[in-house]
């Protein structure tokens, strides 16, 4: 029998593309989900691109019983942890809500975990826990900075609660992903990412512009310390991404009492600028942008050293900047117009 894996939020943008590497691999998923960011008919994309019916358990995962439920009956071998709210913004005009979602669920999950003996456990967590990096590229050894804002420092804290859980030496084995910057879809154009409203992340914004749902792109300034004045990002595939999770699992498969965070980025840095040019190389669109002033709270440049992830993980990016952008393109063109 294939192992269960919960897949919480699996309906959402990276979960959704997880699942399907799971069932690639052999695992049956099981998703955890309550559809605050995510929408149902990403299962229809699912079963279409995997050929196969995925449980799903629809609720919070703040809710300690429904948890327990879902464990009893998936007696699951491990869980990915994506369920959180991940709007840098929104998380400063709602900090209550960033730290009770981002907390209590994590707190429920491994508490849960721990009633139902399952040691297994990959966390999502993000580069921003190495706020505006000294050196570059940035090493899993680089020191954490004060996080910027509520959403970045609810990674940290998860990333301290397991650390200090691991620490009792109860048999858990997690490891914390720091993705950088996620983006693409998958290359069927079956699933994606489902921003809601005005999308805060640059390649949704891009896709939307050239698709004529906005009106313009402004570039968060060009007159950063960078060869072309934009901010520096290390963007990758959504798929390579979904891809390092399931390695991550193998990986875990021979470890008790054990923790540790691994970069999960192409290595490359790629400059805002540089987003636009291949995007309109690519697509052929042509992009309305306008260079504006600074977003505050932007690092200047960050990128991986993918060092850790290829020699733990056995794990490397295959996908170029290049695929993602064709891909998101091909995504956004089978959405229905939004608002
Ligand atoms: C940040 C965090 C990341 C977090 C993510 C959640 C860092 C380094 N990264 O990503 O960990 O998961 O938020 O949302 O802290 N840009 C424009 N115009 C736009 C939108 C974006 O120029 O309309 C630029 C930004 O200034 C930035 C780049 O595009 O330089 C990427 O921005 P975005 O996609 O929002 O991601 P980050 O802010 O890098």
């Amino acid at each position: 029998m294939a192992d269960s894996i919960i897949v919480t939020g699996g309906a959402g943008y990276i979960g959704s593309h997880t699942v399907v590497e799971l069932l690639a691999e052999g695992y049956k998923p099981v998703i955890v989900d309550n559809f605050c960011n995510s929408e149902k008919s990403v299962l229809n994309g699912l079963k279409k691109i995997t050929g196969k019916e995925i449980t799903l358990y629809e609720g919070d995962c703040t809710n300690k019983s429904f948890m327990q439920r879902v464990f009893e009956e998936t007696n699951p071998k491990g869980v990915i942890h994506f369920a959180a709210y991940k709007a840098v913004g929104e998380s400063v005009e709602k900090p209550l809500e960033y730290y009770h979602n981002n907390l209590v669920s994590l707190l429920v999950l491994l508490e849960v975990m721990k009633e139902h003996t399952c040691n297994t456990l990959v966390f999502s967590s993000s580069c921003t826990v190495y706020g505006n990096p000294d050196e570059l590229p940035v090493t899993e050894e680089t020191p954490t900075q004060k996080a910027v804002s509520p959403y970045g420092n609810t990674k940290q804290i998860s990333e301290d609660i397991i650390h200090d859980t691991v620490a009792t030496k109860t048999g858990l084995g997690a490891v914390s992903l720091r993705y950088f910057n996620p983006i693409g879809a998958h290359p069927s154009s079956l699933i994606g990412e489902l921003p809601i409203g005005v999308p805060n992340n640059l390649v949704p914004f891009v896709t939307q512009t050239a698709a004529g749902w906005r009106e313009q792109l402004t570039v968060f300034g060009n007159d950063y310390n960078t060869p072309d004045g934009s901010n520096i990002r290390d963007y990758i595939h959504v798929v390579d991404l979904a891809k390092a999770h399931v390695k991550t699992l193998k990986y875990l498969e021979s470890k008790s009492s054990f923790y540790d965070a691994i970069n999960v980025g192409t290595g490359k840095g790629t400059s805002v600028l540089e987003v636009v040019t291949s995007f309109e190389k690519i697509t052929g669109q042509k992009l309305n942008y306008k260079i504006g002033p600074r977003r505050s709270g932007d690092v200047e440049q960050i990128y991986a050293s993918v060092d850790k992830s290829k020699q733990v993980l056995n794990w490397e990016t295959e996908l170029t900047v290049e695929d993602a952008l064709r891909d998101a393109w091909n995504w956004q063109q089978t959405l229905p117009k939004a608002n």
